[in-house]
């Protein structure tokens, strides 16, 4: 068991680029009663029954009341929950640590057009300066100190690799800070899943997530350092609203958004870039950093966690699985769940309302399978 401290550590460090402004007070679906839930939850087909359930990097707080009744008990009756990292396992942190670093001997300052470098620096000496009036009272009352939180967050940025460093800005903005200290919904799960003595595990290494991010190239991670600089420039002068934000993000889960395009950046950890002001050149930059990200970490990285819980299914037949990974992997194109359909596996998504019963799942649509064979229906 890691101190929960620490998990929200390793939570602060992989969970990026969200944005960050604070747009109205919401949060809640304007469209939607209560009655009319949200549903991020699929079904497969066996017996006993097993669950694909997306999940968000924000405070559970803010959905968790939007989540269904048959999702929460669909985790409930699992046996087994897997997520996409071992949030509980120490290795992943240290795993993970190591894999942000420059090699060994190498600083940023070396690294770095010296522009570049210095406005990084500025900025983060804006955000020490900025923190303890950022922080709320209630994390203040939790004990959690700006100093501690800053080198939590941005300790040690020298020796990071360009592109962590960029990932780290996107994270160190004042909506951001004020939401440390509430778990996120994954890492929600994680909890719960230990509290409740569930078996869990993880479908990848840390290497898997980490190193394609360390595969950007030179010129595209400078790009996007730049204009993640630029923003965060804008911002501190007051000039700027960034497009899609942490209060966006949680209106479209809460609303049950099936969009691709929202909650890919947030699963894949990488910002949007593509902005229509930007000049040609600077736009087709954008464009490739947004389709390498998508295929290195959103369709291989399918590809490989499918393949993973098609081998789990067949090593532990008569276990019921709950997988909680990012929600960019069951939507758009090459989804986990294609994989798993592609394989012969019956997934289907599983409305708020639909029971949670191996009986009311299967039988009907065992039955209707049957049927459509022998009576040719
Ligand atoms: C980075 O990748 C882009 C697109 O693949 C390419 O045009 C550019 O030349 C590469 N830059 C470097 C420094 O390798
Ligand atoms: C950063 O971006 C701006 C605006 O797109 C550009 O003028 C500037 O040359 C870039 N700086 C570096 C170091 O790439
Ligand atoms: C788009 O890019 C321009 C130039 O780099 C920048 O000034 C502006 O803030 C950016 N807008 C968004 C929404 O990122
Ligand atoms: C589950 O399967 C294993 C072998 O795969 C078997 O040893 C075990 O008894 C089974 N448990 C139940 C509850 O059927
Ligand atoms: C999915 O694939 C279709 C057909 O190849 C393409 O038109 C569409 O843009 C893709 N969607 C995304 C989100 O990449």
């Amino acid at each position: 068991m890691v101190h929960p401290g620490w998990v929200c550590l390793l939570q602060s460090l992989l969970l990026l680029a969200r944005a960050r402004q604070s747009r109205g007070p919401a949060g809640a679906c304007p469209l939607r009663g209560k009655s009319e839930l949200n549903s991020f939850l699929w079904t497969i087909k066996r017996d006993p029954p097993s669950y694909f359930f997306g999940t968000i990097h924000v405070p559970y707080t803010r959905v968790w009341d939007f989540i269904p009744e048959n999702s929460k008990k669909a985790f409930q009756q699992s046996h087994v929950v897997y997520f996409e990292l071992d949030l509980t396992d120490p290795y992943t942190i240290s795993a993970l640590t190591s894999c942000q670093l420059l090699p060994q001997g190498e600083n940023l300052q070396d690294v770095l057009p010296r522009d570049i470098y210095r406005r990084l620096k500025r900025h983060l000496e804006y955000v020490k300066l900025m923190m303890p009036s950022w922080m709320t009272p209630d994390q203040r009352g939790k004990g959690l100190y700006a100093d501690y939180l800053f080198n939590a967050i941005a300790g040690n940025w020298e020796r990071k690799r360009p592109v962590w460093v960029m990932l780290m800005v996107n994270s160190l903005t004042e909506v951001d800070i004020k939401s440390r200290g509430v778990p996120v919904l994954d890492l929600y799960l994680a909890q719960e899943a230990e509290r409740l003595r569930k078996q869990t595990g993880a479908v990848e290494k840390v290497e898997e997530q980490c190193h394609p991010l360390n595969g950007l190239n030179f010129s595209q991670v400078i790009f996007a350092l730049n204009q993640t600089l630029l923003q965060q420039e804008s911002l501190r002068a007051g000039s700027f609203q960034i497009p899609y934000t942490t209060e966006d993000l949680i209106k479209h889960y809460n609303c049950g958004d099936l969009s691709s395009i929202i909650f890919n950046h947030d699963t894949s950890q990488v910002p949007n870039f593509i902005n229509a002001t930007l000049p040609a050149h600077e736009r087709i930059t954008a464009q490739e950093i947004d389709s390498y990200f998508r295929q290195e970490l959103i369709y291989k990285r399918n590809e490989r966690m499918g393949r993973r819980v098609k081998d789990l299914l067949e090593e532990y037949p008569n276990r019921s699985f709950f997988f909680a990974f990012g929600a960019g992997h069951f939507m758009g194109n090459n989804t986990v769940i294609d994989v798993l359909r592609r394989e012969g596996y019956d997934v289907e998504h599983t409305p708020a309302g639909q029971a949670i019963n191996k009986y009311a799942v299967l039988f009907p649509t065992a039955l209707i399978r049957w049927a459509r064979l022998h009576l040719s229906l």
